[in-house]
């Protein structure tokens, strides 16, 4: 059974021996390639949007396409992608997105970078609230959402959650959003980038947040309006904007973000896709395709997610 990896060279040498180790796991017999002489020959598409690979039609036995992505938004819309397409939702990434949010939360939080750079020696013993103190809402419970809600809460953030359908302890729609904006003090984007979650926050639903708030992005760029965003921070409404991801990436040397100072980027490093654990979330759908079970992660893609 052939399968395919389209996705980033620099990375083939880690899949190249976790994906042949998840099969050997799993017991599935099949040959890992990064180039087939005839693509209708191919079963299953280990894929990365970032690849070149953007016509999907000569794969007319490819039983899935398998993103190593979380995010699948360059790949949703593809027409010519007729085949299942299933996400990345790894232990790993989750457990990285985890450290991620929850090390920024505590150092917006606990106020850290005012004793971290402090070069006039200022000595201002303010001690910072208690975390039950801070309120926190993540917009986007999902894989990673979910999970960062439970890290945060574990440690006493009052935590409230947003998401796009109703869900047990959790605010949605409209109305919702206003609610979970006008109680944060720490918001944390974890939304697919579609064309609903496009510029979510923008001048209207900024004006929503406390004076002062901390916005923490690590979901998408194009979620949030940056014109928006900037000004809300030269006028102190927005108190910091920790941003992992944006619309273009690199960010371009001359992007305001860049200098801002109240403004920190990071370059989309906040989870990574791991090969060892990301190999057998790969071949755990490759057995389910094998097994006529149906897959898990599978994107919906009226959702775009
Ligand atoms: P999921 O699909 O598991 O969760 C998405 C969440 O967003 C769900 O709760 C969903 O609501 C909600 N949502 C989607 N559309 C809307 C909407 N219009 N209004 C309100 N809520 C909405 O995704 P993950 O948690 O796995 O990943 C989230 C995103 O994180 C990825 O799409 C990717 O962009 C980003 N990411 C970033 C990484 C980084 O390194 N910076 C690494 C990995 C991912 P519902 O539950 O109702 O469906
Ligand atoms: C992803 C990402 O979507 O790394 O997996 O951003």
């Amino acid at each position: 059974m052939p399968m395919i990896y389209f996705a980033a060279p620099s990375l083939w040498p880690e899949y190249e021996v976790a994906l042949p180790a998840a099969l050997a796991e799993a017991g599935i017999e099949a040959k890992v390639v990064t180039e087939v002489p005839e693509p209708g020959l191919v079963d299953y598409i280990v894929y990365a949007p970032s690849a070149p690979l953007q016509d999907f039609t000569p794969f007319t036995r490819t039983k899935a396409v398998l993103s190593l992505w979380a995010g699948v938004e360059r790949i949703v819309g593809n027409a010519t992608l007729t085949q299942p397409l299933c996400r990345m939702v790894d232990p790993s990434l989750t457990e990285g997105m985890v450290e991620w949010v929850v090390g920024h939360t505590l150092r917006h939080h606990l106020g850290m970078d005012r004793h971290i750079v402090n070069p006039s020696h200022v000595w201002n013993p303010v001690c910072p609230p208690l975390a039950r103190e801070r309120p926190v809402t993540i917009l986007g419970m999902g894989a990673l959402g979910r999970a960062c809600a439970e890290a945060l809460r574990a440690l006493n953030f009052p935590v409230t959650g947003w998401s796009r359908t109703p869900k047990p302890g959790c605010l949605h729609g409209e109305d919702g959003l206003e609610a979970a904006l006008r109680s944060a003090e720490i918001v944390v984007t974890l939304l697919p980038k579609t064309p609903e979650t496009e510029n979510l926050l923008n001048a209207r639903t900024i004006g929503f947040l406390p004076r002062g708030a901390v916005i923490i992005n690590p979901g998408r760029g194009a979620l949030i309006d940056d014109a928006a965003l900037l000004s809300a921070l030269d006028a102190g409404h927005v108190g910091h904007a920790t941003l992992d991801v944006f619309r273009v990436e690199p960010l371009p040397a001359e992007h305001p973000y860049w200098s801002h100072p109240r403004v920190t980027v990071t370059p989309h490093i906040a989870a990574d896709t791991r090969a060892s654990s990301a190999a057998r979330v790969i071949v755990e759908n490759i057995r389910r395709g094998e097994a006529g079970e149906p897959f898990v992660n599978l994107v919906d893609r009226s959702r775009g997610y």
